[in-house]
């Protein structure tokens, strides 16, 4: 795979990063830039190289036009912070803003794009939209690098029609990504645990399918649980709950009993009377959850089982938060699984931490990065991956070289 000292004497040339700058926003505040520093190294090995790097990404999911709520502006003034360097911010993706903003760069200067998603050709099944929307992104630059690793699951105009009209490189996030989440999937250290939460089982049907033949324990919290703790026939109140998912997730338990895959749900549950940081709750049995009560956390029981479970493992990967976290009196289980991976990478374990939400967890409880043996940046992209689909951001360099 090609890297960025393959794309030869960059000083003077236009070079189109993609990054995935896909930050959680509360109005016009940043409240995670966790995304923003993990793109810094290789924007600044570009200008440092004397290159005129024109940094693009997406914000959310707006639908193909122009919507104020999901402006890169916030990102581009944080990203010219933590470069210590002002970032011109072009006002739309390949027009007339954009063209003169590229235009204006001096060697060693960053530009930073508008929304991808505000033109309908970045998201576009059409294959001939997208490529018509590639050929005018690659009418910005002289060269590509992809470096938005939280993106490569996408085929989409930026990530993968793009690589194939300019010369083309990974950056080094996408490769240090990669190095790590081969380490797990290719001959892992054992005991192997995944910690899977999150609200929906069924975005995580296919890591779990695929993780039954590779990990030695599966636990599982979040929002997801329920339909598992249904499954085995619990009540679980007003709970989140996927009936149409129940067959798929009885399968899964008998599967993991019949292969020796542990899976490990909750035995007890933080339970309130709503949605809310003020709403009653109490620790309940994980069997015995009242009927007009929802399941937010799981319970103080639990945490300190799956912190066990945790402790003798040598890898270690932990996607999706343990309950509601962001409210405090359901963030306990999350916590405990966050101090859980500390310690096991004190220990020598390889632990990594998966995804926007996990990431954010993390840090918000006042973790470290450093703390970890690698926090992802790609939430749909690592598990992507550890289900052992193809991504077409990665294969399209693949296939360039094939
Ligand atoms: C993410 O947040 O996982 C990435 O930025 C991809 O965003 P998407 O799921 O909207 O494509």
């Amino acid at each position: 795979m090609k890297t960025l000292a393959d794309l030869g004497d960059l000083r003077g040339k236009r070079v189109l990063v993609r990054s995935d700058l896909n930050v959680p926003l509360d109005g016009q505040t940043i409240t995670d830039d966790g995304r923003i520093r993990a793109s810094l190294p290789t924007i600044t090995r570009l200008t440092q190289a004397g290159a005129r790097v024109v940094v693009c990404a997406h914000l959310g999911r707006p639908k193909g036009a122009p919507d104020p709520q999901y402006s890169l502006a916030p990102v581009a003034a944080r990203l010219g912070e933590l470069l210590g360097e002002d970032v011109a911010f072009a006002e739309d993706t390949v027009g007339a803003s954009a063209r003169s903003t590229v235009e204006g760069l001096e060697d060693g200067q960053v530009a930073l794009l508008e929304n991808l998603r505000f033109n309908p050709g970045e998201t576009s099944k059409d294959e001939a939209e997208r490529g018509a929307f590639a050929d005018e992104l690659a009418g910005l630059a002289d060269a590509y690098v992809s470096d938005g690793f939280g993106v490569v699951h996408r085929a989409q105009a930026s990530v993968f029609d793009i690589a194939t009209r300019l010369p083309a490189a990974m950056g080094g996030l996408v490769q240090t990504e990669v190095d790590v989440l081969q380490r797990l999937t290719q001959d892992p250290q054992r005991p192997y645990a995944v910690v899977l939460g999150g609200a929906k089982v069924s975005d995580k049907l296919g890591v779990i399918d695929n993780l039954l033949g590779t990990a030695d324990r599966i636990l599982i919290g979040g929002g997801m649980v329920f339909t598992f703790l249904k499954a085995q026939g619990h009540e679980v109140g007003k709970s989140l709950l996927e009936e149409d998912q129940l067959d798929t997730v009885s399968e899964y338990l008998e599967r993991a009993q019949r292969d020796g895959v542990d899976i490990i749900l909750p035995t007890d549950i933080v339970a309130a009377t709503e949605f809310s940081a003020e709403a009653d709750h109490d620790v309940v049995a994980a069997d015995a959850i009242p009927s007009d009560r929802m399941g937010l956390d799981i319970g103080p029981e639990s945490a300190r089982h799956f912190a066990d479970t945790l402790a003798d493992c040598r890898t270690v990967f932990w996607n999706g938060p343990m309950g509601a976290f962001e409210m405090a009196p359901y963030a306990a289980g999350t916590e405990a699984v966050a101090r859980a991976l500390v310690e096991a990478t004190q220990g020598g374990a390889l632990t990594v931490v998966g995804g926007g939400d996990s990431a954010a967890a993390v840090r918000q409880l006042g973790f470290g990065d450093s703390d970890f043996g690698h926090i992802s940046t790609g939430g749909g992209a690592s598990l992507e991956y550890l289900e052992g689909k193809d991504l077409p951001g990665l294969s399209v360099f693949e296939d360039e070289e094939g």
